[in-house]
């Protein structure tokens, strides 16, 4: 935890600390860009930054991950020589200056325990962490569907990713023990309960970097805007993926080229086996669920064609132990982690075989993380 060391190196005296968590998608991949849906939770790891706010305009933050200080003007807040990481932090200050906001500086200490690069979204957290930080320091208060926006807009113009809004918004609105549906056109949202006594919520990592990520993602978004261009033509109303049904796209879907169709009819199944998997949330059904959840992969590999074979590995092997309700690769795809609902008792079982399986098929070592939904980010005041 960073606050034994933000004390040692900045003394004792009034503090805070900010707390931010990852996410990892139940259901609803590819769709949030799409004005689709999502059903995210927040996970139990996060990343924390203990600081104080300081007299000037100077963010002092060491991170003890990387065993680095990265010091900055708020004045003149310029990527160049900054380390990675740093960048996140100085994006949210860039971005809620550029909003109107006036910030102070900080000096904080920062650590995380997000597996980082695993598509678990370690960068939304430590952006809300942020986000949370220059807020308290600035004494500036803003809903949590702003923050979330503001921090989206830091990735995208600051760090460069042109990721949706589900990242950020299911780190500072997920809710302890709940699962979070985001509509992502409206920005609306509402929390369903997740029953971890009937399924517990297994990541696997497949441990491959995920090298083709940030171009093909770019490349998939494209796709979808050129796919509802043509689509337009024959429904002037659509405004995004969100009101379009399978009936309408079957209707129309004739007219798309390959692969256009495919990423389309991706996006218009992917929405409808979101809603379905909230109507089976709330009814307990997790076999309906994890149906749904075997379908999403499928249509990822299939349609989408944002799976790996380690991905496909992982969720084949899962897919064929006991108590397994459906598996999945989470996230953007192209390596990173599946997502795997397991009736508890079999958790142990589960692991030890699909790992085996894994080793045996790639000579790589999965991670593995078992979750629990937990509670958004936070910001509270600290002693030493
Ligand atoms: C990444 C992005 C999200 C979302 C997913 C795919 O995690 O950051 O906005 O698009 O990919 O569902």
């Amino acid at each position: 935890m960073p606050e034994r060391e933000f004390f040692k190196r900045y003394g004792s005296g009034e503090a805070f600390r900010s707390r931010a968590p990852g996410r990892v998608n139940l259901i609803g991949e590819h769709t949030d860009y799409n004005g689709g849906f999502v059903l995210p939770a927040a996970v139990d790891r996060d990343i924390r930054i203990a600081f104080r706010p300081s007299e000037d305009r100077t963010v002092e933050l060491h991170s003890l991950d990387f065993n680095e200080t990265a010091r900055f003007e708020l004045s003149k807040l310029e990527r160049g020589a900054m380390p990675a990481w740093a960048r996140y932090p100085m994006g949210v200050a860039a971005v809620l200056q550029a909003e109107g906001f006036a910030l102070r500086g900080l000096r904080g200490v920062v650590k995380g325990d997000v597996p980082l690069g695993a598509g678990l979204s370690s960068s939304a957290a430590f952006e809300a962490a942020s986000a949370l930080a220059f807020c308290r320091a600035g004494e500036i208060e803003l809903p949590r569907e702003r923050l979330a926006r503001i921090c989206q807009r830091a990735e995208n113009e600051f760090v460069g990713a042109n990721c949706g809004i589900m990242d950020q918004y299911a780190s500072l609105l997920g809710r302890r023990a709940c699962a979070l549906l985001i509509d992502c056109e409206t920005l609306s949202h509402r929390t369903y309960p997740f029953n971890e006594t009937l399924a517990r919520i297994v990541v696997l990592d497949t441990r491959v970097k995920r090298t083709l990520v940030g171009s093909a993602y770019n490349q998939r978004r494209s796709e979808c805007e050129q796919a509802l261009a043509i689509l337009r033509r024959h429904a002037p109303e659509l405004k995004s993926y969100h009101d379009l049904g399978v009936a309408m796209f079957k209707a129309f879907a004739h007219d798309l080229p390959e692969p256009l169709v495919r990423r389309a009819r991706h996006v218009v199944t992917e929405n409808g086996r979101v809603k379905e998997a909230v109507k089976a949330l709330q009814s307990w059904n997790m076999v309906t669920f994890g149906a749904l959840m075997d379908a999403s992969h499928d249509s990822l590999k299939n349609d989408f064609e944002v799976s790996c074979r380690e991905l496909d590995i992982l969720v084949n092997l899962a897919r064929e132990v006991r108590g397994v309700y459906g598996s999945r690769m989470t996230g953007a795809g192209f390596g990173g982690c599946t997502v795997t609902l397991v009736e508890p008792k079999h958790v142990e079982e589960f692991i030890r075989t699909v790992s085996s399986g894994y080793r045996a098929q790639t000579g790589l070592e999965a991670g593995v993380h078992v979750f629990t939904p937990s509670e958004g980010a936070s910001v509270e005041s600290i002693r030493p």
